[in-house]
């Protein structure tokens, strides 16, 4: 590997030998296969990165859903500096700072009506375990505490803590950690009738009408919430059919079940709206969001809610001077991350971040779907700016095509994201046509490199 000028970018030196390496467990990583083959990225700049080469490499997901802004912005760096030179942390329990407050009032205004009161969070999985206790919570405040039981569904993702994992439905992220919390899940929505459907496929609302059978099951007064993404990304742009939303929306009402939507990746422009609510026309009870709230620059997930559910707690028939709700990170509502949000959000604003997404969709939508026909590919799913691809599986190997794929991209100059038997994309919204020609262009090779 030939090193960049490590003092231009860093003071820690760049090295990819072994003993250096081994000391880093990396996350959702395959650890042995990095350390034998190292891909450091050293600097980033707008949509690319810099690895330690020297190459700059495409950002085929806006880093993992989080940069849709790109890298590096100035006015970013200007915020978080800003603030760690003023207030750099404080004690988020019992005492409070103006930027929490600011922030949660400045998101009012691209939220869905009936949706209020903002819980800070650091990560979108602490966002899900937070709803789901919220949940729990809420209706044993409101005299209905038999209400515990959750329900996620298939291929769903909500981070990696034990809430988040037991409501998930990818089946690697579960197997490993034994007994969740209680929860049943849904059937996913990918069907085969509706393969390489360009955004919402037309067949399947009718899945929806499975929570009626859980309910049949256990009984509503058994079930605190439904929680599901918009549309799933992690497990590769799986997007709810005509009507599905829709469907899981009136059941929910007709039994007293709390919807959740999971927009950690949804939120703020990926679906070309400010929330996948928005872009669905489904309002949900209670909204986690993480990502793309900061552009990626502080860890920070929120948490929102509608005024029934906080005015629940507040009315709590206890004295004032007590917690309402035993739950907070010491990284809630860091300071600095709320810096950094609200500057991301008025760049989301000022750069009118949804309507670059929606004037880019149709054109990664035509671009994605010509790759219809090469190796292996055996569907297609596009929505707002985001694209999901699944391999047929290699014999024995059902995650073997993507890693290839995902490697043939790297060397060619493009990160984008594989897992299990998908490809994903996610470009910045700073993207332009011709990059994502590039994108897609090298995917659909890659795609036909693959062995027959
Ligand atoms: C829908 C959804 N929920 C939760 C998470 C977890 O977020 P984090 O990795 O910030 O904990 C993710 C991450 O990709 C996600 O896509």
């Amino acid at each position: 590997m030939k090193p960049v000028d490590p003092t231009a970018v860093t003071d820690i030196a760049v090295r990819a030998d072994a003993d250096w390496l081994q000391a880093h467990w990396m996350p959702y990583t395959g650890n042995r296969e990095f350390k034998a083959n190292p891909r450091l990225m050293v600097e980033a700049d707008g949509a690319y990165y810099i690895d330690a080469e020297g190459r700059r490499i495409f950002d085929g997901l806006s880093g993992l859903w989080c940069t849709g802004l790109g890298h590096r912005r100035p006015e970013l760096i200007e915020a978080v500096s800003r603030q760690m030179k003023t207030l750099d942390f404080m004690p988020p329990f019992q005492f409070g700072h103006p930027q929490s407050f600011a922030l949660a009032n400045r998101m009012q205004s691209f939220l869905p009506e009936g949706l209020g009161h903002v819980f800070f969070t650091g990560s979108g999985s602490e966002a899900a375990d937070t709803s789901l206790k919220m949940a729990r919570a809420y209706w044993r405040a409101k005299g209905k505490a038999s209400k515990t039981r959750f329900i996620g569904r298939e291929k769903g993702y909500h981070g990696v803590n034990f809430g988040g994992i037991s409501v998930g439905g990818i089946v690697g992220n579960r197997k490993l950690f034994g007994q969740g919390v209680e929860t049943d899940h849904l059937p996913h929505t990918q069907l085969l009738q509706n393969a390489f459907s360009r955004g919402m496929p037309q067949q399947g609302a009718e899945l929806a009408d499975d929570l009626q059978r859980l309910i049949n099951l256990h009984d509503a007064s058994n079930i605190a919430a439904v929680i599901v993404e918009p549309f799933s990304g992690s497990a590769g742009v799986v997007v709810p059919p005509v009507g599905y939303l829709q469907r899981l929306r009136e059941i929910c009402d007709q039994h007293d079940i709390l919807l959740i939507f999971d927009e950690v990746i949804t939120g703020f422009g990926r679906s070309g709206a400010w929330t996948g609510a928005a872009a669905f026309g489904v309002t949900p009870d209670i909204l986690n969001c993480a990502k793309q709230i900061t552009n990626g620059v502080q860890p920070l997930g929120a948490v929102i809610v509608k005024p029934d559910i906080y005015d629940t707690f507040m009315h709590a028939d206890a004295p004032h001077y007590l917690v309402e709700f035993p739950h907070g990170y010491t990284y809630s509502a860091h300071p600095v991350a709320c810096a950094a949000a609200l500057a991301t959000l008025d760049l989301l604003e000022r750069e009118h971040a949804v309507e670059r997404v929606n004037a880019l969709a149709p054109y990664l939508e035509q671009k994605v779907h010509a790759l219809r026909g090469c190796r292996h590919v055996t569907d297609i799913r596009n929505f707002g700016l985001a694209a999901g691809f699944t391999l047929a599986p290699a014999p024995g190997e059902p995650a073997k095509r993507p890693y290839e794929v995902g490697m043939m991209m790297w060397k060619q100059g493009f990160y984008v994201r594989y897992a299990n038997d998908t490809v994903q994309l996610a470009p910045p919204f700073i993207s332009t046509e011709a990059e994502i020609d590039r994108l897609v262009d090298a995917l659909g090779q890659a795609f036909n490199a693959l062995d027959p």
